[in-house]
């Protein structure tokens, strides 16, 4: 198949954000592999299905066709409220409609989740595991990606302790192993 193109989601939307710059660093080991192109929530608006009609706000248009023509998403949260940053949630909700033709359905998705606690945003990454299955899209499972006390970890906008970064990008290979198995499937 061609090459991997991947997109990556960040539940905060904060310049300075741990779960960003996972995203970035992962985009920068990624590169030989797989794109992994980063798309902001930031312009997303509260979902309102008065609003949710056959032409799609700007916005909305532009998040489902970024993961339309994604192979895959590699989606990292923080934790707000031991849950799901409204953010994130509300973005999902866009992305899981039109019902029935939704981008999301079907879309391999891994997830990742950190924080400064030593949970790491486990609880967020629960719910958000949850409201994907809700979606129809086809979560990666084995081991959860979960970064504990991130503020120790990230320096210059980049993710420094190896460890975590080496387990996230197994979590990609799982994704990236994946999307190339259905994309033989499909050509068989
Ligand atoms: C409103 C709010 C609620 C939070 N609740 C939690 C929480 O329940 N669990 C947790 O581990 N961290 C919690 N935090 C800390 C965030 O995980 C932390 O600020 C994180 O760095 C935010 O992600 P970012 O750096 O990508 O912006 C909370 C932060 C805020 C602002």
């Amino acid at each position: 198949m061609s090459r991997i193109n991947l997109l990556g989601i960040s539940g905060s939307l904060r310049a300075g954000s741990f779960t960003t710059a996972i995203l970035e660093t992962l985009t920068d080991e990624l590169s030989v592999s797989a794109d992994l192109a980063l798309h902001s929530l930031g312009d997303v608006p509260l979902y309102n299905q008065d609003l949710d009609t056959e032409v799609p706000l700007p916005a909305v248009g532009a998040l489902r066709d970024a993961i339309s023509q994604a192979d895959g998403l590699v989606i990292v949260t923080p934790e707000f409220n031991y849950g799901l940053p409204g953010v994130l949630k509300n973005a999902l909700d866009w992305a899981s409609r039109p019902y029935g033709t939704a981008p999301l359905i079907g879309k391999p998705v891994v997830t990742i989740s950190a924080s400064p606690a030593f949970t790491g945003g486990v609880r967020a990454q629960a719910q958000l595991n949850e409201t994907l299955l809700a979606t129809q899209s086809q979560l990666v499972g084995g081991a959860q990606v979960v970064i504990g006390e991130v503020h120790n970890k990230i320096a210059d906008g980049r993710l420094i302790d190896r460890p975590s970064l080496d387990f996230a990008l197994g979590a990609i290979s799982g994704l990236i192993e994946k999307i190339e198995a259905e994309s033989q499937l499909k050509a068989a």
